[in-house]
This record gives structure tokens, sequence and C-alpha cells, in this order.
């Protein structure tokens, strides 16, 4: 592969699709083997650019959510159906959670406007409900997490990776994660939802995985006149009632991502190990072991049921009492 020359880019656009093509062929090139003699140096080919383009979005080198999923998207057709532009081993399990993680994001995007009701959040419901329809969980924990993984918190990446001709040490990043996505972020500051001083550490080390335009909208979010702030001091019951309902739903769509954890990784990670030594998952051509480093921990190095109950459970003390 030649080693190509990030000067050609022109405009944004152009710089994010050449992220997120850089980010997929990295992670194919990392994880190819699975979680054994994982690779400890990414080849300038690859590095020099990946680096020199990350430097221009403000973004690390490394897939990200607004990688995978905000940027991974065309319109199949012209009735606006949709598929993704780049993709890993996983086959229809991994254009299933793309897609699906990609809605999810349009349906919050009513809530940003503030036009903020527990209707939105109703509506991202429904489109959560569709995960399972589309992805296989045994296929999600066996082939697709992997490739979602980093190279910080991560026993099978100890020592990070050496990005060729960027710098002789090695640099640790964290792998892909929701946390990443900006909308939960600003429904919590919208909120004022205080989370615990672990998760919130995590929490705000991810706002450094977003790109910068989104990190400077939640902040504005932040230091902006406290909504709950005016509730509390109004006095006013309607106000309160409504403020409370949109609490109870973001609480809501977390406990529904622990059950969707749950399914995807806690009970997948047990049928897995009920079927060691029988024949693991074939992705494309070549055969996949589920990665035993990301049995406790999400992609994103978190610990996994732990701090989702932690950010579910600070979510519902939002709540204002009557
Ligand atoms: N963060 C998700 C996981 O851990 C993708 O599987």
């Amino acid at each position: 592969m030649p080693q190509l020359s990030s000067q050609h880019l022109k405009g944004h656009r152009e710089l994010r699709l050449a992220h997120l093509a850089l980010s997929f062929i990295t992670m194919g090139f990392v994880w190819q083997e699975g979680e054994e003699e994982t690779v400890k140096l990414l080849p300038r080919n690859l590095a020099v650019p990946y680096w020199e383009i990350s430097q221009m979005l403000g973004l690390p080198p490394i897939l990200v959510h607004a990688d995978f999923v905000l940027a991974n998207w065309k319109k199949k057709n012209l009735n606006g159906n949709l598929d993704t532009i780049f993709s890993l081993p996983g086959g229809e399990s991994l254009r299933g959670f793309i897609l699906v993680t990609c809605l999810v994001e349009k349906a919050a995007a009513p809530g940003l406007k503030v036009q903020y009701n527990s209707y939105n959040l109703q509506r991202h419901r429904q489109s959560r409900q569709e995960v399972t329809d589309y992805v296989d969980p045994a296929i999600f924990y066996a082939v697709i997490r992997i490739f979602l993984s980093g190279w910080k918190d991560n026993p099978a990446m100890p020592g990070g990776l050496i990005y060729e001709g960027v710098s002789d040490e090695p640099m640790s990043y964290s792998g892909g994660s929701a946390a990443q996505s900006t909308v939960l972020h600003a429904f919590d500051e919208l909120l004022t939802i205080h989370h615990s001083k672990e998760s919130t550490a995590f929490l705000h080390r991810m706002r450094d995985y977003m790109p910068p335009h989104h990190r400077a909208f939640i902040e504005e979010i932040q230091s902006a006149p406290s909504l709950k702030q005016h509730i509390l001091s109004s006095g006013n019951e309607k106000l309160r009632i409504a403020y409370n309902q949109c609490v109870s739903v973001l609480a809501d769509l977390r406990t529904y991502h622990i059950a969707i954890v749950t399914k995807f990784i806690v009970i997948a990670a047990a049928n897995a190990k009920a079927k060691k030594g029988k024949p693991s998952h074939w992705a494309g051509n070549f055969q996949i072991n589920p990665p035993s480093s990301l049995q406790e921990r999400g992609t994103g190095g978190s610990g996994i049921l732990s701090f989702l109950k932690s950010v579910r459970d600070t979510t519902r003390a939002g709540i204002i009492q009557g």
C-alpha cells in the first residue's frame, strides 16, 4: 500500500470520510488475528496519514462512534433506505448494529433542538427494539466486538500501539463506546444529571473522542443557566412533572441498555463458554474465537454492568421530589 498524502483532501467531509476509511482499515489490521499475537506497530503507510487527518479533525487516531455510526451510512436507494459505507466481519449483524444505532441517534435529534418531551424519547424506545431484530447476539459477541476495541484498558494490548513514523513511543487509545455519543451527554447536561466520580471521569474522557464541535456543544449546554434550577425556583408543578418525565425516560433508556448488554454480552458470553471446544464463528473466510479480554469490559474499557447501572441510578436520582 503506498503512503498516501493527506494534502489533497479538501474540506471537512473528505477528511471525515478519510478518517472513517483509515479507522476501519486500522481496526481490521490490528485485530485480524484475534486477541492473540496482536500487532504492536501500525505501519507508517497507515499511521502517518491517519495521524495527520486525526490532528486536522481534532479526533484520536482510532475508530470512534462518530466514524462507526455517524459517518458510516449512505442512502441505498431513492426511498431513503440506509446502508453502511464500510464494514468489518459480522455480515448482516454488523450492518444491523451500525444502522440501528444510527437510527437511535436520529431519533434523539428533535430532543437536541430542545423540543423536549417524553414523546421524542418514546420514539427512541421504538428504535431501540430493532437491535434485537437485526443483530445476532452470538455474532455480535464472538465476531463484531473485538474490532471495536482499543489499545487502552485492554489486557489484549497492554503496551498500546506504535504509530510508525509518528512516534517511537506506543500510544494508548480507548475503543469505540456509546459513551462517545454526544446526545446522551447533551441530555445529561440539559437535565443536570450528576453521575458518580468514576463514571463522570470515564464519560468526560470519552468527550475527547468526539468531534470538537460536538464537545463544544455539550460544554455550552453545561455552562448555560440550569433548567433544573429554574424549575426548582419557579415552584411550577407542571414544569416539575414534565422535567421528571424526561428524567424517567432517560433512566428507562439506560435500563433498556442494561437489558441489551445482558443479552448481547453477559448471556452471549455464558453461551460461548458452554460451547467451548466446539467450532467457533466463521467470519468471511476466517475463524474467530470470542475475545476473553472483553468478557468483563465494554469495548470502550468501562466495567460493563457496573458502569451502566451506576449511570442509570444517578439518572433516576435526578427526579425532583414533589
Ligand atoms: N461498547 C459495546 C460493547 O462493549 C459495543 O460491546
